[in-house]
């Protein structure tokens, strides 16, 4: 039977998808009113910002790609879109790549200063493993595997932090095409293979389904952060939502710079493609999947 998903367009699909992990964020933050109040302001101003919700919709999509039928609850997913919107605002930090634009917005120090953007920060990372904690009707086993693998994703083994420590260490070195790879799958690939592989999991995937999906998850990943640089040389701030031409300003050890252009276009593609093969086993039910790696290479923002 092929999941109800699979018939809608993809506009359709997200759009339905981006207001059910809307509605599941603004079940987990506390009220802007919720004392101290500042501290909540400061993590919906970032969270309610108009992100893609690319994290959670392929954590969807892989869950249902197993249980060929609806998610019945998408708060699982939201953890990575806590995690993620962390990342995005300690990444914006005068100390880090000092933005002031995010998401269409002023980014969150310059609103509410550093000590609270870095709390913020904190908070949002320390609330995602609460609701994975907190999961209902998800077993106990299972809850402690999708915790560990958000927290290796996120952390300083290849992981979103490691990643970030090379990117930062990395600016003004010689771009290597080892230690380009090694920030792009650490830094970004990381939190998306692990959406891929949560969803996997929380959809009960047997080896052969998590090792498929997992590959898939690691194309789509690099293949993110190639479109992502690519997005920095060639989109304007007002299309992009953040400061563009930000990655040659500061040295940043990127695609573009290593390969060109012309290059890391080829390259996001090949991944593209590698991303479908990955899938070659799963028929009709990957199809949201598929189209969302399709859109993450075709992006514009
Ligand atoms: C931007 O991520 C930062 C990276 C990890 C490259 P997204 O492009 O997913 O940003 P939002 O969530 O849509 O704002
Ligand atoms: C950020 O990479 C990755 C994380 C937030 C972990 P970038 O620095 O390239 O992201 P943008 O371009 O500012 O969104
Ligand atoms: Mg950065
Ligand atoms: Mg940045
Ligand atoms: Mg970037």
């Amino acid at each position: 039977m092929a999941s109800p998903k699979v018939n809608m367009t993809l506009q359709d699909y997200m759009a339905c998808r981006q207001k059910a992990v809307d509605a599941a964020l603004d079940r987990v933050v506390p009220p802007e009113s919720t004392n101290p109040s500042t501290i909540h302001r400061a993590m919906r101003y970032s969270l309610f910002a108009g992100g893609k919700r690319i994290r959670p919709l392929l954590a969807i999509a892989a869950a249902e790609t197993i249980l060929d039928k609806d998610v019945p609850d998408e708060t699982f997913a939201v953890s990575l879109e806590l995690i993620h919107t962390y990342s995005l605002i300690h990444d914006d930090l005068p100390a880090l790549d000092n933005d002031d634009l995010r998401r269409g917005r002023p980014t969150c120090h310059k609103v509410f200063g550093e000590a609270m953007a870095i709390l913020a920060g904190d908070s949002l990372l320390t609330l995602a493993f609460e609701v994975l904690a907190k999961l209902q009707n998800v077993s106990p086993t299972q809850i402690v595997r999708l915790i560990g693998e958000l927290a290796t994703a996120s952390g300083t083994v290849g992981g979103m932090i490691g990643g970030q420590v090379n990117d930062i260490e990395g600016e003004g070195k010689p771009p290597t095409t080892e230690l380009l790879e090694s920030i792009h799958r650490a830094k970004t690939g990381a939190l998306l293979r692990a959406s891929v592989r949560m969803g996997a999991m929380y959809g009960g995937a047997n080896e052969q389904q998590l090792a498929a999906l997992t590959a898939f998850g690691e194309h789509v990943g690099l293949a993110f952060q190639i479109v992502d640089d690519i997005l920095d040389v060639e989109q304007p701030s007002e299309k992009l939502g953040k400061t563009a031409g930000k990655d040659a300003a500061q040295h940043k050890i990127t695609f573009p710079a290593v390969y060109g252009l012309a290059r890391s276009k080829e390259m996001a593609e090949q991944e593209r493609v590698a991303a479908h093969a990955a899938l070659a086993g799963f028929g009709e039910n990957a199809s949201l999947l598929r189209q969302l790696a399709d859109l993450i290479v075709q992006r514009s923002s």
